[in-house]
């Protein structure tokens, strides 16, 4: 890495992230079922059909895992509670045994001086719920708050930071919308309810922690540059409506207390009753904003329908996902956030990182595209800093290998290499790059 820790303020923080479904092993402990699991099993949805039954089985490798993050030298590792481990069927009794791990996963932390951030929803929700609509349905907010109560109550003494979702947009847009997570809807009107509901869930999970003496609360969202194709007013018009319900919808319900009038002008008839009272709550105050970052797209207007637009392939080098490499956006969120948004509330990069190529060769994983990728980025979160944005920390996503959503196991995230087959962990160059670049002279 071409950066060290001294490089930056004495108390900024280093992290890795993962979340719950996409590493722990969902067939152990008493999981319940979740949508993700029924998503994974209609013919079509998932690069061969795999799901989050066994992923990286951190549920039996906990202990190993926490020792790879001690030795990757970082200071804070971000990780998601999954719903359906706590309370298998969304609501009422909850899972001892799922409450007991994740306290164990607490207190493994915090033995190796490693500091708790938790993500309370990390997209598994539990099929009950889903069959009740789940993200369409406005209770979702009492069921989510209920859920934080249960979740805090057991380690909300001990953890460092908590956010209640994470990505408002991949739970209310790709998921609702373009149909390509779970529930995998395809469909305006349940779109317009998630994109709002996800908020309201926020705001009375926070209601929530407070409520318990809990500090330290944020929200996590995740951000696309958007390129328009062309210099013409009509590209122009297109990547803005794609900015506007991708980057500005949600930050902009938490801390102006409206959305954006051009997502309104497609979503508006959509929006479930009285949605416009609901602010006080979704604003309820938070202590930091997370911004997860990864690429940028070009956007080109179409005929047809709002949003009336597509992504179409840019000419920068890619990473496995077919995602450009766009460091400079990163920079350009941080500055855009506190500028319009947040003023000087504490911003964290919660998650970057890429999917490479990363062959495991005679032991090792020499995956220097990676590298190279986080040392862009980081470059770019020190020039945001230099000019003016409080950000405090930088999460990498990801330590593991795992699940990657619709595309499987297929696309490896990890500083850690994962053989799906043996579950054997062999740290990439990438992680040894990091560990020298954190380590305390
Ligand atoms: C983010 C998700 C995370 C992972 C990365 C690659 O959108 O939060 O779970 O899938 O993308």
């Amino acid at each position: 890495m071409d950066f060290k820790r001294d490089d930056f303020p004495e108390d900024f923080l280093f992290g890795a992230a993962t979340s719950s479904y996409q590493i722990e092993g969902h067939a152990f402990g008493g999981a319940g079922r979740t949508h993700w699991d029924d998503f994974a099993a209609t013919p079509g949805n998932v690069v061969r059909a795999e799901n989050g039954a066994v992923a990286c089985d951190h549920y039996h490798r906990m202990d190993e895992d926490l020792d790879l993050l001690a030795a990757l030298n970082v200071d804070v590792y971000r990780f998601s509670t999954s719903w359906a481990r706590v309370i298998p069927d969304g609501r009422g009794a909850p899972n001892p045994e799922g409450l007991d791990f994740y306290d164990r996963l607490v207190d493994g932390l915090l033995e190796r001086k490693l500091k708790p951030a938790v993500t309370l929803y990390h997209w598994e929700l539990p099929s009950p719920l889903a069959d009740l609509g789940g993200w369409r349905n406005r209770d979702v907010a009492s069921w989510l708050a209920d859920f934080t109560e249960v979740v805090m109550r057991r380690i909300g003494d001990r953890v460092w930071s908590a956010a209640p979702i994470n990505e408002p947009w991949c739970v209310g847009w790709l998921s609702h919308f373009q149909g390509h997570h779970a529930p995998g809807l395809k469909d305006i009107r349940a779109t317009a309810r998630a994109m709002h509901h996800v908020l309201l869930a926020h705001g009375r999970s926070i209601q929530a922690m407070r409520a318990l003496g809990m500090s330290n609360l944020g929200a996590v969202c995740n951000f696309e540059w958007a390129e328009p194709f062309d210099e013409s007013d009509e590209a122009r018009a297109a990547a803005e409506l794609y900015d506007g319900y991708y980057n500005h919808f949600f930050l902009s319900g938490l801390f102006k207390g409206e959305y954006p009038a051009s997502v309104l002008k497609g979503l508006g008839p959509h929006m479930p009753k009285g949605w416009q009272d609901d602010f006080e709550t979704i604003g309820t105050p938070v202590d930091w904003c997370g911004l997860n970052y990864y690429t940028r797209k070009v956007i080109r207007p179409t005929n047809g329908p709002w949003p009336a637009h597509e992504e179409v392939e840019g000419p920068l080098p890619k990473t496995a996902m077919g995602w450009e490499i766009y460091p400079e956006g990163i920079c350009k969120f941080l500055k855009q956030t506190s500028e319009l948004y947040t003023g000087d509330l504490p911003l964290y990069v919660t998650e970057n990182g890429m999917a490479g190529d990363d062959a495991l060769a005679s032991g090792a994983v020499d995956d220097k595209a990676r590298v190279a990728y986080v040392s862009a980025h980081v470059a770019q979160v020190r020039r945001a800093i230099a000019e003016g944005a409080p950000v405090k920390g930088y999460f990498l996503w990801s330590l593991l290998d795992n699940y990657e959503w619709a595309l499987g196991y297929e696309k490896r995230f990890g500083l850690v290499h994962v053989d799906f087959d043996s579950l054997k962990r062999t740290p990439k160059a990438s992680y040894h790059a990091l560990a020298n670049a954190l380590a305390r002279s």
